[in-house]
């Protein structure tokens, strides 16, 4: 059976405890084949002629750290600025946004054990005096009004049952002329019913929307686009790189994790594989709040 791209209000939307649950369960096995040093998509292509590493795992963690670099010199922050980092994973983009820029970081996470990590990792940094990370749900923020100067916001929006209220939530807490950069999955061409109900169930998440559907929201919301950039190529080559690596690492990943991880492992890798090649595009977005 195929549908129409906006014909998924029967595909279930996680809630941000499950989402929660799932980065608990499943942080640690991704990053075995991610490294440690973020978990968002990364940037493979374009890749130097003579990369600095020697494997495909160390290729992997070199393309999370040059998106990471490559969105901090995007935000372009000075001291003075607080940031808010949505979804901040395990903290390492938030901690090195700190250390490169000097600018004050709060991450929210709605997991538990990644926020566990975040809190390791920055009593190593000697930045906790800028730097700090807390439960906290984007489509429900506690936060103050115009509390910040700038938010980042690195393949979380995916994961979100509400979009357009995480985007409210995002203006909201934003001072007018603040920026906002955000990733986020596109949904390409029309695929069947159950490869999208398997890709929002595997990857904990609603299906994804087309382009159109977000760039909608997003003006909806309140926000001026002031920059659009299509970094679909890597997801392609994440998907082949997870593929791989799962399979040249599974009996290491069954001593560690267990058979049941391996049973969860290994369909949401071919998936992904699949799926990301032929219908998702991913987009970078910087969002400007409008002044007065
Ligand atoms: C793909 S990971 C990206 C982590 C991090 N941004 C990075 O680049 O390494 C998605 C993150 O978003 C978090 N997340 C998902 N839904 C959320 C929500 N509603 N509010 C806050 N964080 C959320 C997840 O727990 C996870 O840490």
């Amino acid at each position: 059976m195929t549908q129409t791209p906006d014909d998924t209000a029967d595909l279930n939307a996680p809630t941000p405890e499950q989402v929660g649950a799932m980065w608990d369960r499943s942080g640690d096995l991704l990053s075995m084949a991610l490294g440690d040093s973020a978990v968002h998509i990364g940037m493979f292509v374009p890749l130097d002629a003579n990369p600095p590493v020697t494997t495909l795992l160390g290729l992997a963690d070199l393309a999370q750290d040059r998106q990471t670099e490559f969105l901090i010199d995007n935000i372009a922050l000075t001291p003075n600025d607080h940031l808010l980092d949505i979804g901040c994973g395990t903290g390492g983009p938030a901690i090195r946004l700190a250390r490169r820029t000097g600018a004050r970081v709060t991450g929210i996470n709605v997991s538990k054990s990644q926020l566990a990590r975040c809190d390791e990792r920055l009593a190593d940094s000697g930045l906790a005096d800028r730097v700090e990370f807390t439960y906290g749900n984007v489509m429900e923020l506690d936060h103050p009004d115009a509390s910040y100067d700038a938010a980042w916001s690195i393949d979380c929006f995916p994961h979100l049952c509400d979009r357009p209220a995480g985007l409210r939530e995002t203006l909201r807490v934003l001072r007018p002329g603040g920026r906002f950069l955000l990733t986020e999955f596109a949904l390409r061409g029309t695929p069947d019913h159950s490869a999208l109900d398997s890709f929002a169930r595997l990857w904990t998440s609603p299906p994804p929307t087309p382009f159109p559907t977000l760039l909608g929201q997003i003006q909806e919301a309140g926000f001026r686009i002031a920059r659009v950039q299509n970094m679909t190529p890597n997801i392609a080559v994440l998907g082949e790189m997870l593929h791989v690596l799962f399979r040249d690492r599974r009996d290491e990943i069954e001593q560690r994790h267990g058979s049941e991880a391996v049973a969860y492992a290994d369909p949401l890798v071919e998936h992904f594989r699949t799926f990301s090649r032929e219908h998702l595009d991913y987009y970078l977005l910087l969002l400007v709040k409008p002044e007065g």
